[in-house]
């Protein structure tokens, strides 16, 4: 295997080669961007070199190697791990790190690396690692402007849907968290619709393109929803909640009735109980926001 010697040879340079960073290299390698390679086990290095990249000899070699620095390891603490040893050499260049981690998280880090002369980009993707590199892959990055500038051309190698969100660099953490709350939320509800058919005997492959078909509705709902939590007024021109409450009542028996967990239909219950008995009969479901943000 080569080893890179410490003179900046590279375009870019990735830290970590877990499930993620193989499959971000390998994208900066498919757009024909010189890649240094390193990770902590080097045998997660081996089937990269052979498909182009170079083997850092050290963390320390991988990070001179290249002006911009792309490290996605487990979580911030094994950032720190790795960079720390070498932060000395971290000056004049941009670190954009792909880990995942918390708004807090992103702020102390972007700090750490500041202290010690270099950009630093946090970035959140919302894709698995066999979506690197499609031109609708979404990475959400926050961090000086100009830094993105520069390094958005190598960047974009990731995903067409590279966006920078915010200077601030705790912002595409939330937004991740946000992202990562909404699909967790929709699955747990198609999974809770599946178990719920799944007591007449009804496949989840039969079902499934009545779910599909109804979250793309369900997708239809929402700019209106959006218009008005923003406007902060619900005015239930389409559905009220009093309407709703009767459904939202029946999915909790039906639930209990077949002995599917019935902790998420009672959740949406409880929450449009609780904004009727408030006097919000009237209004649509948008007003449930309301008790989100103050519980
Ligand atoms: N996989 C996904 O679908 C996905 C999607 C979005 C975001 N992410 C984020 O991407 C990051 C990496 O995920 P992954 O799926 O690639 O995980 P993974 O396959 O488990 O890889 C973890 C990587 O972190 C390294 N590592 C762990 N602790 C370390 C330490 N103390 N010092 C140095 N290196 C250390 C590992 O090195 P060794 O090989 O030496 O153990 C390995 O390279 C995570 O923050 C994850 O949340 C992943």
């Amino acid at each position: 295997m080569s080893t890179t010697t410490p003179n900046g040879r590279s375009d870019v340079t990735v830290i970590g080669l877990g499930l993620m960073g193989s499959a971000l290299a390998r994208a900066f390698l498919r757009a024909g961007h010189r890649t240094t390679v390193w990770n902590r086990s080097p045998a997660k290095a081996r089937p990269l070199v052979t498909e182009g990249a170079v083997l850092a000899g050290s963390a320390r070699d991988a990070v001179a190697a290249s002006p911009l620095l792309v490290v996605c390891v487990r979580d911030p603490d094994a950032v720190r791990e790795v960079l720390e040893p070498v932060a000395g050499e971290l000056a004049g260049r941009a670190l954009a790190n792909l880990t995942s981690g918390s708004s807090e998280q992103a702020r102390a880090l972007a700090g750490w690396t500041a202290g010690h002369g270099a950009d630093y980009l946090d970035g959140a993707i919302m894709m698995t690692p066999p979506g690197i590199g499609a031109p609708d892959t979404l990475i959400l990055y926050g961090g000086p402007r100009g830094a993105f500038d520069v390094h958005e051309p190598v960047l974009r190698a990731l995903g067409g849907a590279t966006t920078h969100l915010a200077t601030d660099p705790a912002v595409p953490s939330l937004y991740d968290s946000a992202l990562l709350g909404l699909m967790w939320s929709s699955l747990t509800g198609f999974l809770h619709a599946l178990a719920l058919v799944g007591t007449e005997g009804v496949t989840a492959t039969e079902f499934l393109p009545f779910a599909t078909g109804w979250l793309r509705a369900v997708g239809s709902f929402m700019p209106g929803i959006a218009q008005q939590v923003d406007a902060g007024a619900y005015p239930g021109e389409e559905a009220t909640l009093e309407t709703q409450l009767p459904p939202a009542r029946h999915l909790v028996h039906e639930s209990e009735l077949r002995g599917v967990d019935a902790t998420l239909p009672r959740f949406t219950r409880d929450l449009i109980e609780r904004a009727v008995d408030r006097g919000h009969a009237g209004d649509s479901y948008a007003r449930l926001i309301e008790q989100l943000r103050a519980p």
